[in-house]
């Protein structure tokens, strides 16, 4: 049953991208443009300045052979809502509008109201007003006004965000621009859809995700007769056929995908799943005895170790020595993600790390350079950054009477 569960969100949600996959290559969209050509770009799409401007997107074809870009319509613009079947628009609501209908008359732009959208018009008024942080990012939305999956912070590490907004599995370190356009996130967004789609309280199997937030290009069912099988890292879709290698035979020579530095011969499992799986066996029940596993088979950042919680990294093995006694109320807003956070920026050689508090989170101002700043759980900078001798100015400092570890 659960592996039925598995498959499914795994195999229908890809059926189609694994046709294209075949496709699309770069043969067909030769023989594509050559026999159906490519439409011209509006002027405003050739000009793209402050006036005329337009958004480059994937051709709404297939394969995207062509490049494509729709101009912009202002608030109270008619429009249309594309449909199925119908050539595709050249003109389209521009950014923060979203084609609404209202009272059965005809289309027209209006703001758009998603959280995202919104916290992107608080964005431009606290730029207007003056009370942007230097490294405070404008909030990346989508065409339907849902927060973009990658999520970078200059200076510390992308993570993967929900379309809701709450930060969800996947982080790597934001070394140059590239890095953002590397998290496509499929795998973390596949998860917590499930997560969020079916029964919480159920726990769901879904397919093995990489530290990034992709998904982990072997996939095998957990068990001793499990078999393995290739998917593509972006999407998700099959790329081999589904009853391949039994995962007892899982090597290089076996399975194409196989990677050595990610992957171990003959085994899907993890250190942390083995250490889980073989507590379980011995009749452990006690959540604190039992290791806790990330969606990438992993240590997660939060572990329980004798009488203390500790911030763990990938291995299960500590960080500095961030923890906080079980009992003690920080062990009840402990996050980890500051010390995640350093030992990611770390291992990826950068100095200048954050600063934590001993129990692992971010403290509320981080000082670089003689500027400090107020920051939220994940290291975001939120307001205006000040000089180091006016510190006692920033909203937090106040807030906090001056603990940068406020704890209740
Ligand atoms: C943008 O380009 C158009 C067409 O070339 C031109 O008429 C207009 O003045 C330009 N606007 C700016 C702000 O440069
Ligand atoms: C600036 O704009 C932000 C966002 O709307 C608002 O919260 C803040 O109070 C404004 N600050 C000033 C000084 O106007
Ligand atoms: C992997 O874990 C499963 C239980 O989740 C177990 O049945 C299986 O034997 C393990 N495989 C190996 C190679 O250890
Ligand atoms: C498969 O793995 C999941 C989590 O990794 C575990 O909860 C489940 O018990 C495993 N199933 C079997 C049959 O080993
Ligand atoms: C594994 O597969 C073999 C052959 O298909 C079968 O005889 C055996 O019962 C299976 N074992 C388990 C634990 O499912
Ligand atoms: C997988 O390999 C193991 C060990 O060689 C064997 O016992 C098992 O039957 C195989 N399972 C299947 C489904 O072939
Ligand atoms: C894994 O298997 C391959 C053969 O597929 C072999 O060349 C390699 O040495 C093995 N690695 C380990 C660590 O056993
Ligand atoms: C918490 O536990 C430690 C030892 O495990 C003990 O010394 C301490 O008194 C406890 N504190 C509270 C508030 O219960």
């Amino acid at each position: 049953m659960k592996y039925e569960v598995f498959f499914l969100i795994l195999v229908l949600a890809h059926e189609a991208s694994a046709a294209l996959e075949i496709r699309c290559t770069t043969a067909y969209c030769t023989e594509y443009i050559t026999e159906t050509g490519c439409s011209d770009l509006t002027t405003g799409c050739q000009v793209l300045n402050s006036t005329n401007y337009g958004t480059f997107m994937l051709y709404p074809d297939v394969c995207n052979c062509c490049d494509y870009c729709l101009t912009n319509l202002y608030e109270g613009d008619e429009c249309v809502s594309g449909a199925p079947g119908q050539l595709p628009p050249s003109e389209i609501c521009g950014p923060e509008l979203a084609c609404t209908t209202k009272d059965d008359d005809q289309a027209t732009c209006q703001t758009m109201t998603t959280d995202c959208a919104l916290e992107r018009v608080a964005y431009d008024e606290k730029r207007d007003n003056g009370t942007l942080g230097s490294s405070e990012l404008r909030p990346e939305c989508d065409n339907d006004g849902l927060y973009s999956a990658a999520h970078c912070i200059p200076g510390s590490i992308c993570y993967c965000k929900a379309p809701t907004g709450e930060r969800i599995f996947g982080e790597i370190p934001y070394l140059n621009p590239w890095n953002q356009r590397e998290m496509s996130c499929g795998c973390s967004l596949n998860a917590w859809r499930a997560q969020n789609t079916l029964d919480p309280t159920y726990h769901i199997p879904v397919a093995r995700c990489l530290s990034n937030g992709r998904f982990d290009p072997v996939q095998c069912m957990n068990g001793t007769n499990a078999t393995c099988l290739c998917i593509d890292s972006v999407t998700g879709a099959p790329i081999t056929d589904i009853s391949t290698v039994n995962v007892t035979n899982l090597a290089e020579d076996t399975l194409s995908c196989f990677d050595s530095t990610i992957h171990t011969n003959g085994t899907y499992n993890t250190t942390c799943e083995e250490a889980y799986d073989t507590l379980v066996a011995n009749g452990v029940t006690d959540i604190e005895l039992l290791p806790s596993c990330q969606i990438d088979g992993k240590y997660e950042r939060i572990q329980y170790s004798d009488s203390k919680k500790i911030c763990a990294d990938p291995n299960g093995v500590q960080i500095d020595s961030f923890e906080a006694l079980t009992n003690a109320t920080e062990a009840t807003i402990m996050d980890c993600n500051c010390a995640r956070t350093r030992w990611i920026l770390s291992k990826a050689s950068v100095t200048e790390l954050p600063t934590c508090c001993d129990f692992g989170n971010f403290e509320a101002w981080q000082c670089r350079r003689n500027e400090c700043f107020c920051v939220d759980e994940n290291g975001n900078q939120i307001g205006h950054e000040v000089a180091i001798n006016d510190l006692e100015e920033l909203t937090c400092y106040i807030t906090n009477g001056g603990d940068a570890c406020l704890v209740s």
